[in-house]
Protein backbone atom coordinates (compact mmCIF):
# COMPACT_ATOMS: atom_id res chain seq x y z
CA UNK A 1 0.00 0.00 0.00
CA UNK A 2 1.18 3.65 -1.08
CA UNK A 3 0.62 6.43 0.72
CA UNK A 4 1.84 9.95 -1.14
CA UNK A 5 1.26 12.98 1.37
CA UNK A 6 1.36 16.76 -0.46
CA UNK A 7 2.78 18.50 2.96
CA UNK A 8 4.94 21.86 3.33
CA UNK A 9 6.08 19.65 6.42
CA UNK A 10 7.54 16.21 5.52
CA UNK A 11 9.10 15.74 8.54
CA UNK A 12 6.22 15.64 10.52
CA UNK A 13 5.50 12.15 8.71
CA UNK A 14 8.45 10.42 10.46
CA UNK A 15 5.98 9.87 13.24
CA UNK A 16 4.23 6.99 11.59
CA UNK A 17 7.39 6.31 9.44
CA UNK A 18 9.58 5.36 11.97
CA UNK A 19 8.10 4.74 15.04
CA UNK A 20 5.88 1.70 16.78
CA UNK A 21 3.55 -0.41 14.85
CA UNK A 22 3.64 1.58 11.94
CA UNK A 23 7.41 2.07 11.52
CA UNK A 24 8.34 -1.68 12.07
CA UNK A 25 5.77 -2.06 9.08
CA UNK A 26 6.83 0.37 7.06
CA UNK A 27 10.77 -1.27 8.09
CA UNK A 28 8.89 -4.89 6.86
CA UNK A 29 8.08 -3.12 3.05
CA UNK A 30 4.55 -3.78 4.28
CA UNK A 31 3.65 0.12 3.14
CA UNK A 32 5.65 2.92 1.72
CA UNK A 33 5.23 6.75 2.23
CA UNK A 34 5.81 9.29 -0.62
CA UNK A 35 6.00 13.40 0.66
CA UNK A 36 5.83 15.79 -1.78
CA UNK A 37 6.59 19.45 -1.01
CA UNK A 38 4.83 22.35 -2.84
CA UNK A 39 7.45 24.37 -2.44
CA UNK A 40 9.57 22.33 -4.76
CA UNK A 41 6.61 22.62 -7.83
CA UNK A 42 7.01 26.70 -7.78
CA UNK A 43 9.13 29.23 -10.15
CA UNK A 44 9.73 32.01 -8.43
CA UNK A 45 12.96 32.17 -6.31
CA UNK A 46 10.75 32.73 -3.42
CA UNK A 47 8.80 29.40 -3.69
CA UNK A 48 5.60 31.02 -2.82
CA UNK A 49 3.34 28.43 -2.06
CA UNK A 50 0.23 31.30 -0.62
CA UNK A 51 -1.42 34.18 -1.23
CA UNK A 52 -3.82 36.88 0.30
CA UNK A 53 -7.65 36.02 -0.11
CA UNK A 54 -9.68 37.42 -2.84
CA UNK A 55 -11.93 39.77 -1.03
CA UNK A 56 -10.22 40.44 2.18
CA UNK A 57 -10.33 38.82 5.41
CA UNK A 58 -7.59 37.70 7.61
CA UNK A 59 -4.79 34.68 6.76
CA UNK A 60 -3.48 33.13 3.82
CA UNK A 61 -4.36 30.49 0.96
CA UNK A 62 -2.64 28.05 -0.37
CA UNK A 63 -2.20 28.61 -3.91
CA UNK A 64 -3.32 25.92 -6.90
CA UNK A 65 -0.67 25.56 -9.02
CA UNK A 66 2.12 23.97 -6.65
CA UNK A 67 -0.34 22.02 -4.80
CA UNK A 68 -1.65 20.65 -8.63
CA UNK A 69 1.80 20.18 -9.91
CA UNK A 70 2.25 17.99 -6.84
CA UNK A 71 -0.49 15.69 -7.23
CA UNK A 72 0.51 15.32 -10.87
CA UNK A 73 3.91 13.95 -9.85
CA UNK A 74 2.71 11.96 -7.18
CA UNK A 75 -0.21 10.39 -9.65
CA UNK A 76 2.98 9.80 -12.36
CA UNK A 77 4.98 8.07 -9.45
CA UNK A 78 2.91 6.06 -8.83
CA UNK A 79 1.97 5.26 -12.44
CA UNK A 80 5.71 3.85 -12.72
CA UNK A 81 4.96 2.09 -10.28
CA UNK A 82 2.15 0.13 -12.05
CA UNK A 83 -0.61 1.63 -9.93
CA UNK A 84 -3.72 3.08 -11.17
CA UNK A 85 -4.58 6.52 -10.38
CA UNK A 86 -5.19 7.42 -6.79
CA UNK A 87 -7.73 9.06 -5.07
CA UNK A 88 -6.68 12.47 -4.17
CA UNK A 89 -8.42 13.47 -0.46
CA UNK A 90 -7.98 16.71 0.92
CA UNK A 91 -8.05 16.58 4.92
CA UNK A 92 -10.60 19.56 6.02
CA UNK A 93 -13.11 20.46 8.45
CA UNK A 94 -15.55 20.71 5.92
CA UNK A 95 -15.07 16.76 5.12
CA UNK A 96 -16.68 13.61 6.24
CA UNK A 97 -16.14 12.01 9.49
CA UNK A 98 -13.01 9.68 9.23
CA UNK A 99 -14.09 6.56 10.90
CA UNK A 100 -13.12 3.32 11.14
CA UNK A 101 -15.13 1.70 7.97
CA UNK A 102 -13.09 4.59 5.93
CA UNK A 103 -10.15 3.15 7.58
CA UNK A 104 -10.86 -0.31 6.44
CA UNK A 105 -12.27 0.50 2.88
CA UNK A 106 -8.69 2.35 2.72
CA UNK A 107 -6.51 -0.54 4.20
CA UNK A 108 -8.33 -2.94 1.10
CA UNK A 109 -7.07 -0.37 -1.35
CA UNK A 110 -3.80 0.66 -3.06
CA UNK A 111 -3.32 3.60 -1.30
CA UNK A 112 -4.31 7.77 -1.78
CA UNK A 113 -2.48 10.81 -2.15
CA UNK A 114 -3.88 12.81 1.05
CA UNK A 115 -3.35 16.90 0.47
CA UNK A 116 -2.55 18.54 3.62
CA UNK A 117 -3.64 23.14 3.55
CA UNK A 118 -2.07 25.29 6.18
CA UNK A 119 -2.86 28.63 7.14
CA UNK A 120 -7.06 29.53 5.80
CA UNK A 121 -7.04 26.22 3.84
CA UNK A 122 -6.40 25.86 -0.11
CA UNK A 123 -7.69 27.63 -3.41
CA UNK A 124 -10.86 26.21 -4.30
CA UNK A 125 -10.11 25.94 -7.55
CA UNK A 126 -7.68 23.12 -6.36
CA UNK A 127 -9.87 21.52 -4.99
CA UNK A 128 -12.85 21.11 -8.07
CA UNK A 129 -9.91 20.11 -10.40
CA UNK A 130 -8.20 17.72 -8.18
CA UNK A 131 -9.44 16.49 -5.27
CA UNK A 132 -11.94 13.22 -5.02
CA UNK A 133 -12.72 13.47 -1.06
CA UNK A 134 -12.48 15.66 1.91
CA UNK A 135 -11.71 13.99 5.33
CA UNK A 136 -11.78 15.57 8.24
CA UNK A 137 -10.72 14.07 11.57
CA UNK A 138 -13.52 15.89 13.83
CA UNK A 139 -15.38 18.60 14.63
CA UNK A 140 -12.20 21.18 15.45
CA UNK A 141 -10.36 23.34 13.44
CA UNK A 142 -5.88 21.98 13.59
CA UNK A 143 -3.30 24.45 12.14
CA UNK A 144 -2.75 21.89 9.60
CA UNK A 145 -3.83 18.48 7.76
CA UNK A 146 -0.54 16.76 8.64
CA UNK A 147 -1.67 15.30 12.12
CA UNK A 148 -5.20 14.42 10.03
CA UNK A 149 -2.98 12.89 7.65
CA UNK A 150 -1.13 10.68 10.56
CA UNK A 151 -4.27 9.66 12.01
CA UNK A 152 -5.76 8.62 8.66
CA UNK A 153 -2.86 6.73 7.80
CA UNK A 154 -2.27 5.11 11.41
CA UNK A 155 -5.53 3.56 11.02
CA UNK A 156 -5.56 2.16 8.55
CA UNK A 157 -1.95 0.75 8.22
CA UNK A 158 -2.65 -0.72 11.31
CA UNK A 159 -5.82 -3.25 9.71
CA UNK A 160 -2.96 -4.43 6.97
CA UNK A 161 -2.19 -7.82 6.95
CA UNK A 162 0.28 -8.81 9.38
CA UNK A 163 0.98 -5.45 10.87
CA UNK A 164 -0.18 -6.28 14.29
CA UNK A 165 1.83 -8.51 16.00
CA UNK A 166 -1.60 -10.84 17.51
CA UNK A 167 -3.23 -10.81 13.83
CA UNK A 168 -6.76 -10.96 16.07
CA UNK A 169 -6.43 -7.54 18.22
CA UNK A 170 -7.56 -5.20 15.87
CA UNK A 171 -10.61 -7.66 15.52
CA UNK A 172 -11.69 -6.90 19.14
CA UNK A 173 -11.02 -3.06 19.35
CA UNK A 174 -14.19 -0.79 19.22
CA UNK A 175 -16.06 -0.41 16.57
CA UNK A 176 -15.10 -3.65 14.86
CA UNK A 177 -17.99 -5.75 13.07
CA UNK A 178 -16.04 -8.57 16.00
CA UNK A 179 -17.76 -6.39 18.14
CA UNK A 180 -20.63 -6.00 16.34
CA UNK A 181 -20.11 -2.04 15.88
CA UNK A 182 -19.63 -1.11 20.34
CA UNK A 183 -16.84 0.36 21.96
CA UNK A 184 -14.22 -2.32 23.90
CA UNK A 185 -14.62 -3.26 27.06
CA UNK A 186 -11.92 -2.46 30.16
CA UNK A 187 -8.84 -3.82 30.52
CA UNK A 188 -6.48 -5.26 33.08
CA UNK A 189 -3.02 -6.35 33.33
CA UNK A 190 -0.14 -7.06 36.57
CA UNK A 191 -1.08 -6.74 39.87
CA UNK A 192 -4.15 -8.27 40.30
CA UNK A 193 -4.57 -5.86 43.46
CA UNK A 194 -3.88 -2.35 42.25
CA UNK A 195 -4.02 0.20 45.26
CA UNK A 196 -6.76 -1.78 47.53
CA UNK A 197 -8.64 -2.56 43.78
CA UNK A 198 -8.69 -5.71 42.39
CA UNK A 199 -9.09 -6.98 39.01
CA UNK A 200 -12.67 -7.85 38.38
CA UNK A 201 -13.50 -11.52 39.53
CA UNK A 202 -14.98 -13.11 36.23
CA UNK A 203 -11.18 -12.13 34.31
CA UNK A 204 -9.82 -14.02 37.08
CA UNK A 205 -11.70 -16.60 36.80
CA UNK A 206 -10.05 -18.76 33.68
CA UNK A 207 -13.87 -19.27 32.67
CA UNK A 208 -13.64 -18.65 29.24
CA UNK A 209 -17.90 -18.14 28.71
CA UNK A 210 -18.03 -16.11 31.92
CA UNK A 211 -15.05 -13.59 30.86
CA UNK A 212 -16.37 -13.45 27.05
CA UNK A 213 -19.88 -12.75 28.66
CA UNK A 214 -18.61 -9.95 31.12
CA UNK A 215 -16.33 -8.41 28.40
CA UNK A 216 -19.72 -8.50 26.50
CA UNK A 217 -22.19 -6.84 29.19
CA UNK A 218 -19.32 -4.52 29.71
CA UNK A 219 -19.01 -3.03 26.05
CA UNK A 220 -22.64 -2.71 25.75
CA UNK A 221 -22.77 -1.00 29.16
CA UNK A 222 -20.02 1.25 27.73
CA UNK A 223 -21.59 1.61 24.75
CA UNK A 224 -25.84 2.45 26.02
CA UNK A 225 -23.82 5.12 28.28
CA UNK A 226 -21.67 6.69 25.38
CA UNK A 227 -22.55 5.73 22.17
CA UNK A 228 -26.50 4.63 21.81
CA UNK A 229 -26.45 5.54 18.37
CA UNK A 230 -23.69 2.67 18.25
CA UNK A 231 -26.64 0.30 20.06
CA UNK A 232 -29.39 0.73 17.31
CA UNK A 233 -26.81 0.48 14.61
CA UNK A 234 -25.79 -2.61 16.17
CA UNK A 235 -29.63 -3.85 16.42
CA UNK A 236 -30.70 -2.96 13.14
CA UNK A 237 -28.02 -5.71 11.62
CA UNK A 238 -29.30 -7.96 13.98
CA UNK A 239 -26.08 -8.43 15.75
CA UNK A 240 -27.75 -8.19 19.02
CA UNK A 241 -28.47 -11.73 20.78
CA UNK A 242 -31.48 -12.03 23.28
CA UNK A 243 -28.87 -12.32 25.95
CA UNK A 244 -27.79 -8.62 24.99
CA UNK A 245 -31.36 -7.36 24.83
CA UNK A 246 -32.30 -8.99 28.08
CA UNK A 247 -29.02 -7.02 29.56
CA UNK A 248 -29.85 -3.78 28.01
CA UNK A 249 -33.24 -4.16 28.89
CA UNK A 250 -31.73 -4.71 32.65
CA UNK A 251 -30.14 -1.36 32.48
CA UNK A 252 -32.50 0.49 31.66
CA UNK A 253 -32.03 2.04 28.10
CA UNK A 254 -29.97 4.10 28.19
CA UNK A 255 -29.77 5.33 31.27
CA UNK A 256 -26.78 3.25 32.81
CA UNK A 257 -25.35 2.88 36.21
CA UNK A 258 -21.98 4.16 36.25
CA UNK A 259 -20.75 1.18 38.16
CA UNK A 260 -21.85 -1.18 35.04
CA UNK A 261 -19.91 1.19 32.47
CA UNK A 262 -16.61 0.67 34.57
CA UNK A 263 -16.32 -1.42 37.82
CA UNK A 264 -13.90 1.40 39.24
CA UNK A 265 -14.90 4.56 38.56
CA UNK A 266 -14.34 7.09 41.53
CA UNK A 267 -15.89 9.95 42.36
CA UNK A 268 -14.07 12.93 40.41
CA UNK A 269 -11.76 15.13 42.71
CA UNK A 270 -13.48 18.47 43.66
CA UNK A 271 -11.94 20.66 40.88
CA UNK A 272 -9.89 23.24 41.91
CA UNK A 273 -11.09 27.14 41.79
CA UNK A 274 -10.39 27.68 37.76
CA UNK A 275 -10.22 24.70 36.51
CA UNK A 276 -11.77 24.10 33.12
CA UNK A 277 -12.62 20.81 32.24
CA UNK A 278 -10.88 19.16 29.09
CA UNK A 279 -13.70 17.63 27.64
CA UNK A 280 -17.52 17.32 28.72
CA UNK A 281 -18.30 15.36 31.58
CA UNK A 282 -19.28 11.23 30.39
CA UNK A 283 -22.58 10.38 30.39
CA UNK A 284 -23.40 8.65 33.22
CA UNK A 285 -21.61 11.24 35.87
CA UNK A 286 -19.46 9.02 38.10
CA UNK A 287 -20.80 10.62 41.33
CA UNK A 288 -24.67 8.72 40.53
CA UNK A 289 -22.51 5.18 41.05
CA UNK A 290 -23.88 3.86 44.52
C1 LIG B 1 -6.44 26.48 10.06
S1 LIG B 1 -7.08 25.17 9.08
C2 LIG B 1 -8.18 26.01 7.99
C3 LIG B 1 -9.59 25.96 8.49
C4 LIG B 1 -10.61 26.53 7.49
N1 LIG B 1 -10.45 27.96 7.34
C5 LIG B 1 -12.00 26.26 8.02
O1 LIG B 1 -12.46 27.02 8.87
O2 LIG B 1 -12.60 25.23 7.64
C6 LIG B 1 -5.72 24.75 8.05
C7 LIG B 1 -5.78 23.34 7.50
O3 LIG B 1 -5.78 22.41 8.57
C8 LIG B 1 -6.44 21.23 8.15
N2 LIG B 1 -7.47 20.92 9.15
C9 LIG B 1 -7.88 21.71 10.15
N3 LIG B 1 -8.82 21.13 10.89
C10 LIG B 1 -9.01 19.90 10.36
C11 LIG B 1 -9.87 18.83 10.68
N4 LIG B 1 -10.72 18.89 11.68
N5 LIG B 1 -9.80 17.71 9.93
C12 LIG B 1 -8.96 17.64 8.87
N6 LIG B 1 -8.11 18.63 8.52
C13 LIG B 1 -8.15 19.76 9.25
C14 LIG B 1 -6.98 21.47 6.76
O4 LIG B 1 -6.11 20.87 5.81
C15 LIG B 1 -6.96 22.98 6.66
O5 LIG B 1 -6.82 23.42 5.33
Amino acid sequence: MRFDVVTLFPEMFGVVRDLGVTGRAHAQGRWSLHAWNPRDFTQDVHRTVDDRPYGGGPGMVMMAAPLEAAVNAAQEARAAQGLGRAPVALLAPVGRRYDQAGAETLAASDGIILICGRYEGVDQRFIERCVTHEISLGDFVLSGGEIAALAVIDAAVRLLPGVLNDGDSALQDSFNDTLSGLLDSPHYTRPEVYDGESVPAPLLSGHHANIARWRRERSLALTAARRPELIEAARAKGWLTKLDERYLAELGGTEVPADKVSPHRRKPRKPASGDVPPVAPDTPKASDAS
